[in-house]
């Protein structure tokens, strides 16, 4: 081996020896899939040395540095920022980077690609299913006065960026979608993300695209087929909650038809705080849900 790859291994994988003791060793059981040879996935164990900060995705470049350097990863922050390293680590939808071995209690860390997408090697899924559902919902800000004001902002108050703010920290991770049922069932649906996504734009205060995307969004594969598992929101790393923004575009969508007669054009740059298509709407909504008839 090279000199110069010698030592870009050496930067990738944390040297800790003689800085500080393992801890313990751990039995990483790691899916492998090689698509020119296997007919289908396979575990395989390695050994592997745990210090206190040690995560599974230090364990997984452990052993590609050091035991089997045809394990295939994606990864590429570390810091649970890019979401490139969804992965299922005992039997649950985790980012490797932000999951410390010690702290699954387990000696054994059972590592397999996530759900629900189509797998190209080792614990590396094809995500392009997953971005082509997110492209669909239009995730920008939709106007017709964009080009005409290019030297402006289009403001927004604090309270309207707090409507929607939460649904920001989404990473496309894909572990929402890896852990929905209806996903699992129905290869055409859109997926936690891409409905979350589509409601986070909807709601914005800037946007005017809302009938564009219920277009998309009214659909038997699109909001209405969720059943509200809530599996998408307890698997999420960042604290987006799509469940419930699946359920409030469900709310927007039964009540566009009374609040949105026909399609409007994007509100003219001057206009912006005088509400948009989808205030009115919000408008028209009950503050609380009915509560069902009583039964009889
Ligand atoms: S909503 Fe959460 S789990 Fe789903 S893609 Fe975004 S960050 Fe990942
Ligand atoms: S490597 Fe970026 S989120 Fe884990």
């Amino acid at each position: 081996m090279a000199a110069s790859e010698q030592k870009q291994l050496e930067f990738k994988v944390p040297n800790l020896e003689g800085v500080e003791k393992p801890i313990k060793s751990v039995i990483f059981r790691v899916s492998r899939f090689d698509p020119d040879r296997d007919r289908e996935p396979y575990y395989r164990d390695y050994e592997v040395p745990v210090y206190r900060f040690t995560t599974v995705l230090d364990g997984l470049l452990y052993i590609k540095y050091n035991l089997d350097p045809t394990l295939a990863v994606r990864y590429s922050c570390r810091m649970g920022v890019c979401g490139s390293c969804a992965m299922i680590v005992n039997g649950r939808e985790r980012l490797a980077c932000k999951t410390n071995v010690l702290s699954l209690n387990s000696n054994i860390v059972t590592v397999r690609p996530i759900n629900n997408l189509p797998l190209i090697r080792d614990l590396v899924t094809d995500l392009r299913p997953f971005f082509e559902k997110h492209k669909k919902v239009m995730p920008y800000i939709i106007r017709d006065d964009i080009e005409a004001h290019q030297d402006r902002e289009f403001l927004q108050s604090p309270a309207e960026l707090n409507e929607y703010m939460m649904l920001t920290d989404c990473i496309k991770c894909g572990l929402c979608y890896s852990a929905c049922p209806t996903t699992a069932t129905d290869a055409l649906f859109l997926g936690p993300q891409a409905l979350a996504q589509a409601y986070r734009y909807t709601i914005d205060s800037r946007d005017a695209g809302a009938a564009l995307r219920f277009d998309v969004v009214d659909d038997p594969h699109g909001v209405w087929r969720c059943h509200f598992a809530g599996a998408c929101s307890a698997a999420c790393p960042k604290g987006v909650d799509p469940a419930f923004a699946i359920q409030q575009l469900k709310k927007l969508l039964l009540y566009k038809r009374n609040a949105m007669k026909s399609r409007k054009p994007a509100p003219e740059s001057e206009k912006v705080r005088e509400g948009t298509s989808v205030e009115e709407v919000l408008k028209s909504m009950p503050k609380e849900w009915p509560s069902p008839p009583a039964p009889k």
